[in-house]
């Protein structure tokens, strides 16, 4: 498919005619994703998902846009609306819904209303097949909409954060299809959340304040993939980094990587810039942030606004003001100012543009092959939380190094027989 069609019937976006600068945007991102064009050649060629209907809840990004491109290329019949308010950009859904007859319903910065009318809007599409980034149309179809639960073949999840409640729904018996956890391969978590979150997040902090990193200490909590790849670029910029952990086995990684590791509530009177990447709620809380320095930078980079206590910032503020574009003052009542970025949502999507495409590449590609998948498997996949099956996740790692032009040994016979032999005398 190619940019120059009519618009698609049905959309919700700010303006349409910002598509021109979206569909320069998409191509510019397309051409760093070489693997997931590769995908899309031969989903054109072989149409797998031929008449399915497809309704997508992700990050409304170039890079997303590339996936929604290459559902269609398949044959697919595909809808998108955006998992986040402040991470959409304005001028790809215009180009998904103007150019490429992707009927996006997506616009920066709406609230509430507009945001949950649009993951209905995707519901009403009456998908067989779901793509989710925290597990927005998953938890409609399991409650507002029961009766279309029957319709869906299986489902794909993106993030850390949707795997957990999608495991705890398996837990309880209540899921209703199954889920492809993307986030689980390899090619996803290893690269996306640690050197796309990593390098997204710092670009975040830096585009939304101009602060320089080097000599700041940045204190990261959580040592997951995402903590670990915000920590060394942290580090890699000068920073001296914190970390704050409450898995031992994550914090003796960290020690062990010479990192300082400590509590929160130490960690709290003497950092400079702050970012969570935990994936769960009240991270920093009153009690820490009454003690942080003044002019201290709060950020997150979790999927949820709920790791940094935002009631409890408000409550011991007596004041607050946009100090530049993506950052809050807040004034504490004996003059200290803690700033808030991009309202402690995700800072490395609302401030930036969220991870390159050269990381997405493989995560859509994971993405795509596991829709694929699914539609190859129809019924004999139980209703659980399954992982992105070996061969894929392998494939990915091959074509992506190709893409890169970089080679690599192949295990002689015998060096492959010795591997799978427990007599090595032999
Ligand atoms: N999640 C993190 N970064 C992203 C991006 N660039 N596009 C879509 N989803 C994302």
């Amino acid at each position: 498919m190619s940019a120059g069609r009519g618009p698609s019937r049905r959309h919700d976006v700010r303006d349409l005619a910002l598509a021109d600068e979206g569909v320069r945007r998409i191509e510019w991102a397309d051409r760093q994703m070489p693997v997931l064009a590769a995908i899309r050649d031969r989903f054109a060629r072989e149409r797998p998902l031929r008449g399915r209907r497809i309704s997508a809840c992700l990050h409304v990004t170039a890079e997303t846009a590339n996936l929604m491109r290459t559902l269609y290329a398949g044959g697919a019949d595909v809808v998108l609306c955006a998992s986040n308010p402040l991470s959409t950009q304005d001028d790809v859904a215009a180009a998904l819904a103007a150019r490429y007859e992707v009927p996006t319903y997506a616009i920066r910065g709406e609230l509430d209303d507009s945001f949950y009318a649009h993951i209905d809007a995707a519901v009403d599409h009456r998908p067989q097949l779901t793509l989710d980034d925290g597990a927005d149309v998953i938890g409609v179809l399991h409650t507002h909409r029961r009766e279309q639960l029957g319709d869906v073949i299986a489902a794909t999840e993106q993030t850390a954060t949707g795997v957990i409640r999608l495991r705890a729904m398996e837990r309880d018996g209540v899921l209703g299809f199954p889920v492809i956890a993307v986030n689980e391969a390899q090619t996803k978590h290893l690269f996306d959340n640690r050197y796309g979150t990593g390098q997204s997040t710092l670009d975040g902090v830096i585009r939304a304040t101009d602060m320089l990193i080097a000599g700041k200490r940045v204190v990261v909590a959580g040592y997951g993939w995402c903590g670990k790849g915000v920590a060394q670029r942290a580090r890699g910029m000068g920073a001296r980094v914190i970390v704050c952990e409450v898995d031992p086995l994550r914090a003796l990684e960290a020690a062990l990587e010479g990192l300082e590791v400590l509590p929160m509530e130490r960690a709290a009177p003497i950092g400079d810039i702050f970012c969570t990447a935990t994936g769960d709620r009240d991270v920093i809380r009153r009690e820490h942030l009454e003690q942080m320095k003044d002019g201290t930078l709060l950020a997150n980079s979790g999927h949820s606004n709920v790791e940094i206590d935002l009631p409890g910032l408000r409550a011991i503020s007596v004041g607050a003001a946009p100090a530049r574009e993506h950052v809050e003052g807040f004034r504490l009542a004996d003059g200290r100012r803690l700033y808030l970025l991009s309202d402690g949502r995700l800072v490395n999507l609302e401030s930036a543009e969220g991870q390159p495409p050269g990381v997405m590449d493989m995560t859509f590609a994971n993405q795509a092959l596991s829709v694929e998948y699914a539609l190859q498997h129809p019924g004999s996949l139980e209703r659980r939380v399954h992982g992105v099956p070996a061969a894929i996740d392998a494939e990915i790692a091959r074509l992506k190094l190709a893409s890169m032009g970089i080679e690599i040994d192949r295990l002689s016979e015998l060096q492959a027989q010795y591997l799978d032999s427990w007599d090595t005398r032999r």
